[in-house]
This record gives structure tokens, C-alpha cells and sequence, in this order.
């Protein structure tokens, strides 16, 4: 395998991991990787310091594949440059959502629809931080039982709408911490985040959702090749600085239940990029997500409860161990239907949610020798 130039463009927080995952994952480059944005200067991009270039024609050229994490819309990166890179010569893989619902375009996420990549695919997208830890999670589930129907609730961190949302909150934290909350004037989000939940996350449409909610239930059809899917969102931004987390009901055509689930899902070979967190707390892998937690000193001890439960939330997804991870618990039967189940799944929104997912997208393709 041939060493590779790769290009960047975009430095937001996504970018940043981009160009920390690549460094990460030992990509064998030719020259460092081009990073680009709209304007010139040097930055610390994953703990180095980095030359920006404004984005150029001329920077395209040379390269094998270029990561994009800019912006979406018209004056967006992907739209404006996407085609660009491509007709000098390199692959594109992009973040954004401009083009992830075009037929002629593959929305991948490794794990579940690799092999819609193919020498010829020059342009790939990468699903919304949301819909990719949902499919992450279910798609072992999909492949013995067939999903019939998703209800999915988000939980969704304030680095998922760009720098701009993570410093808004961690402004809002502090002016919590001086009392000077009068203050607040919210920008990014439509009210004050901190102490809050939002049920609103990115613009509504004229059917009452949101395109987020809307996204996870088209993106998802697409990833799995089947519109008869149904699903059901709601999305919500909550005051964490980073990683999603989502409460799921999937209902199966076929036998599915939670004991199976389970098994299923803590097979890495048939759940790859999945970490079940889920157990009695007596069971010896406790405490393996976070410290161990000293149990007797929380309320209900001593009142008659047996056994409390792991389960990951979204501070877990910053251990080293589980950064690029979907970690899945709270794994159990719907009591209400049959063959139907409740998952909470969780993930780092700024790598599996995006980063991590585009570099392993790249790294399959070198393997399988569509790069390098
Ligand atoms: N945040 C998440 O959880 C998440 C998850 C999945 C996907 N995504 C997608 O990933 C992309 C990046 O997200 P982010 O959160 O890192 O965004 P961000 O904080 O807004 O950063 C965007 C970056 O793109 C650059 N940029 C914007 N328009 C450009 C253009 N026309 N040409 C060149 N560079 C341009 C900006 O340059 P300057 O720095 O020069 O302004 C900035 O560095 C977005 O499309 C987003 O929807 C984000």
C-alpha cells in the first residue's frame, strides 16, 4: 500500500478530531495532511500547531482524499469545493448534510454499508452525528430479526451544533458559577442551555419535526436500503458539552428479545464498534466505564434493593477506551409488545459521531485498495 496525501478542510471541533484520528490511526502519509478553511493562519489542531491555507483550487491537486468538515449550505465547503477536489483527482468524504440523501451518493457508516464503496465512488457521505450511533447499535440486531419500526429520543450534546454551540454553553456554565445569568443572551441555541433541555435541534419543517428528528428517519432508511422502516424522533439538545446519547424502541419482524439482544450485542464479531455497558453492579466488569461507584453510600441503600445496574452515559465516552465506541445498556424487553426492546445507546458525537467515522471510512478504502 502506497503512502497517501490526504486534505482537510474545515477546523471546527469535527475538523480537529479529524486530523487527530488520521495522526491516531498511524495513516502512512506522503506530506502532511493540507488542512483548509477561509482564511489563512496557523491553529492547534489535535495538541499540534497547524498551517491553515484559505481554501484553493490549486490545494486540491495531488491529493488522494480529502476529509470534509466544513459548513453546509449554499456557501458551505462540500458544496462549493466538493467537486472541485473531486475533479482533481481525490476521493471526498464529507460531514455534512448537503448531499447525503442524493440517490447517486453512498451514506456509510463502516460497520453496516462498506460495500457500497466502490473504485468509482469518488464522492461518500457520513451520516448525522445521531443516525450513526443509532446504526452502529441496531445493525447486528437488523441483520438476524429485520427492524420493523424505531422510536428514538435524542439527548444531544451542545458541541453538535459547531464550536459556536460548545462555547455558548461553556459561557452560560460560567456566568451560572458568577451569578450573572441576567446576562444570558443565547445565540446558537434558541434559549439558555445550561440547566435546560431543549426539545428543538436544528429548524422545523412544515410536519412539526425538526430536520434533525427528519434526518435520523431518512438517513437510517437509506443506510439499511429499506424505506419501510418506520421510525419516530424526537431530538433534544441538553447541557453537555460533548456526546449524544439516545433512549431507542426498536420492534423486530423477526424473534428478538432482550436476553438475545444482549448476546448479540456483546459479540464483537457480529457488533464491531459496539461496548455493552450493562449488568448488575456485582458482576466483576462494574466500574469498568467510570470508577467504581461506592454503592453503599447512595440514598437507597439498605432499603431493600438488591442489585443497582451499570449503564453508560456521556461522560463515558471521554475515557480513552470508549472514544470511538457505541456503548449500549439498559438493554431490556418491551413489556408491552412482543419481539420489541429498549436500548440506550450513547457515543462521542465529534469522533463516531463524525471524525472517527469519515477516517475509518478512508482507512477501509485503503485496505480493500481503493486508496494508496
Ligand atoms: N458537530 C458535530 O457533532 C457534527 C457531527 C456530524 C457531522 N457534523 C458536520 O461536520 C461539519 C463540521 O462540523 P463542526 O461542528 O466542526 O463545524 P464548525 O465548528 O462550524 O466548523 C466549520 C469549519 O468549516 C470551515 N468552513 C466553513 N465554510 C467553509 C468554506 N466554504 N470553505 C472552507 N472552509 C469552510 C470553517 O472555517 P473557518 O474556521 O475559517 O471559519 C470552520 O473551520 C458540519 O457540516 C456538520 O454538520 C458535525
Amino acid at each position: 500500500m502506497a503512502a497517501i496525501r490526504a486534505g482537510l478542510v474545515g477546523v471546527g471541533p469535527v475538523g480537529d478530531r479529524i486530523y487527530s484520528c488520521v495522526q491516531e490511526r498511524g495513516f502512512d502519509l506522503a506530506e502532511p495532511i493540507r488542512v483548509m478553511a477561509t482564511r489563512e493562519r496557523r491553529e492547534i489542531l489535535g495538541g499540534e500547531e497547524v498551517l491553515i491555507r484559505e481554501i484553493a483550487e490549486e490545494l486540491f491537486e495531488g491529493l488522494d482524499v480529502v476529509f470534509f468538515a466544513g459548513r453546509e449550505g449554499a456557501k458551505g465547503a462540500s458544496v462549493q469545493w466538493g467537486k472541485v477536489a473531486n475533479d482533481a483527482g481525490a476521493y471526498v468524504i464529507d460531514n455534512g448534510g448537503d448531499f447525503r440523501l442524493d440517490p447517486d451518493i453512498p451514506l456509510v457508516v463502516p460497520e453496516v454499508n462498506m460495500d457500497l464503496v466502490s473504485e468509482g465512488t469518488k464522492f461518500i457521505c457520513s451520516p448525522n452525528c445521531s443516525t450513526i450511533q443509532m446504526c452502529v447499535a441496531l445493525a447486528p440486531l437488523h441483520r438476524v430479526a429485520r427492524m420493523k419500526r424505531i422510536v428514538v429520543s435524542t439527548y444531544q450534546a451542545a458541541s453538535g451544533w459547531g464550536a459556536r454551540g460548545q462555547e455558548e454553553l461553556n459561557s452560560q456554565i460560567k456566568q451560572l458559577a458568577c451569578g450573572c445569568v441576567e446576562d444570558w443572551d443565547p445565540c446558537v441555541f434558541c434559549r439558555p442551555l445550561a440547566l435546560d433541555c431543549i426539545p428543538h435541534v436544528d429548524a422545523f419543517l412544515d410536519n412539526l419535526y425538526t430536520k434533525e428528528e427528519m434526518k435520523m428517519v431518512y438517513e437510517t432508511q437509506k443506510i439499511f436500503g429499506d424505506a419501510d422502516i418506520a421510525i419516530t424522533a424526537t431530538a433534544v439538545r441538553v447541557p453537555v458539552e460533548i456526546g449524544h446519547a439516545e433512549a431507542i424502541n426498536v420492534e423486530f419482524e423477526g424473534e428478538m428479545n432482550a436476553e438475545q439482544a444482549m448476546e448479540i450485542l456483546s459479540d464483537a464479531a457480529q457488533s464491531p464498534g459496539v461496548a455493552v455497558i450493562d449488568g448488575a453492579s456485582t458482576d466483576p466488569n462494574y466500574g469498568t466505564a467510570r470508577d467504581k461507584v461506592d454503592l453503599s453510600k447512595a440514598p437507597w441503600a439498605g432499603h431493600g434493593h438488591v442489585d443497582e445496574r451499570i449503564y453508560p452515559t456521556q461522560a463515558d465516552v471521554l475515557a480513552e477506551q470508549y472514544k470511538d465506541a457505541t456503548l449500549v445498556g439498559r438493554i431490556r424487553d418491551d413489556v408491552t409488545r412482543p419481539n420489541t426492546i429498549n436500548l440506550w445507546c450513547v457515543a462521542d458525537n465529534l469522533r463516531k459521531g463524525a471524525a472517527t467515522n469519515v477516517v475509518q471510512i478512508a482507512e477501509e478504502m485503503m485496505k480493500r485498495g481503493i486508496i494508496g
